[in-house]
């Protein structure tokens, strides 16, 4: 178990964007001691008994949410779930207000998505607990890149110098935003594939290498991140078929057999099985770190959860 005394300097996480190197480490060490404590038969602590976490999503999520319920919990803290729909807020309330009313509650922790990219910015800036950000539109997604990151350094023991690969739908993907930030951060090539509609125009100034063509982006790759197509962003027909998209853009064990041997191949789901990857590659426990993905996502959660509130705790009692 990581035993890192290292205190984070941010009173919020909203983004990879603006984590130094010795941050997002001590983060993924951190990560390490939950892993184990997550494979306890008792996987609860008290290290933030009495905190209080709110949860407010104001997009559907399976997976994020249940992960930072399952986080705080783990961790002793009392969390509520707002279910956005049932709400205030679909009776007119703004973001703002909203924010304010859980403020009033004095919670300790604040995780929000939003479809509006800086959305966790700007609740950031009118509460007083810390606020981390679980995916702002097109913009960042910060706690999933640590969870790839970390699900990659146990698998492979370092980012440094590996080639790795993030392909599909970019253009509408934090994902991929904070994970080429990370990446990038930890020493690792990044390079984007996906067909020139599904790429950001600035993905240049991305600071990875740009691709069209699958085959010559997965060359020579240790790892391939595949992402979902995000139908319900797209305000027009980016693509002819997601039959043809899987053709060109779809991730099968042919394909993969054009990345370094024994590449791994990631998705942080949900996923479309045949539209962006083959159930045969994603299921089969010897390539796919998809599983290793879900649980990194509680035990990241909690590292970044705790030491959100290590940072409060210390800057009060300064
Ligand atoms: C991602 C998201 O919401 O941005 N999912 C997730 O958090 N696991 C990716 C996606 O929705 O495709």
């Amino acid at each position: 178990m990581s035993t890192t005394s290292y205190v984070f300097a941010k009173p919020h996480l909203l983004g990879i964007a603006g984590l130094n190197f010795p941050e997002a480490v001590s983060l993924l060490d951190r990560a390490e001691g939950y892993v184990e404590q997550s494979r306890q038969t008792d996987k609860t602590s008290n290290k933030l008994h009495g905190l209080t976490q709110i949860n407010l999503f104001f997009e559907p999520s399976t997976r994020t949410q249940s992960s930072f319920e399952i986080a705080g919990k783990r961790l002793g803290m009392d969390v509520v779930n707002m279910a956005v729909q049932s709400s205030s807020v679909s009776k007119g309330e703004t973001l703002i207000d909203t924010a304010m009313t859980l403020n009033a509650m004095r919670p300790d922790l604040l995780v929000v998505r939003h479809g509006a990219s800086g959305a966790a910015e700007l609740l950031s800036q009118k509460v007083d607990c810390a606020v981390i950000n679980a995916g702002d539109g097109q913009h960042e997604h910060p706690t999933q890149a640590l969870l790839d990151a970390l699900s990659i350094r146990r698998a492979l023991g370092s980012l440094a110098g590996l080639r790795i690969a993030i392909c599909g739908d970019i253009a509408h993907s934090r994902v991929a935003r904070s994970n080429v930030i990370l990446l990038n951060l930890l020493g690792a090539e990044v390079r984007l594939c996906g067909p020139p509609t599904l790429l950001p125009s600035d993905a240049d100034r991305w600071g990875a290498e740009v691709f069209h063509n699958m085959d010559d982006a997965l060359n020579a790759c240790d790892v391939v991140m595949m992402l979902r197509l995000q139908t319900e962003r797209m305000n027009s027909a980016f693509i002819p078929s997601s039959r043809e998209y899987f053709r060109f853009y779809g991730l099968d064990r042919t394909r993969l057999g054009k990345a370094a041997k024994g590449a791994l191949v990631m998705h942080p789901g949900p996923m479309n099985r045949g539209v962006e990857i083959d159930s045969d590659i994603a299921d089969d426990p010897k390539i796919s770190l998809i599983t290793a993905q879900v649980e990194m996502g509680v035990a990241v959660r909690m590292a970044v959860l705790d030491m959100l509130a290590e940072a409060k705790n210390k800057d009060t009692h300064e």
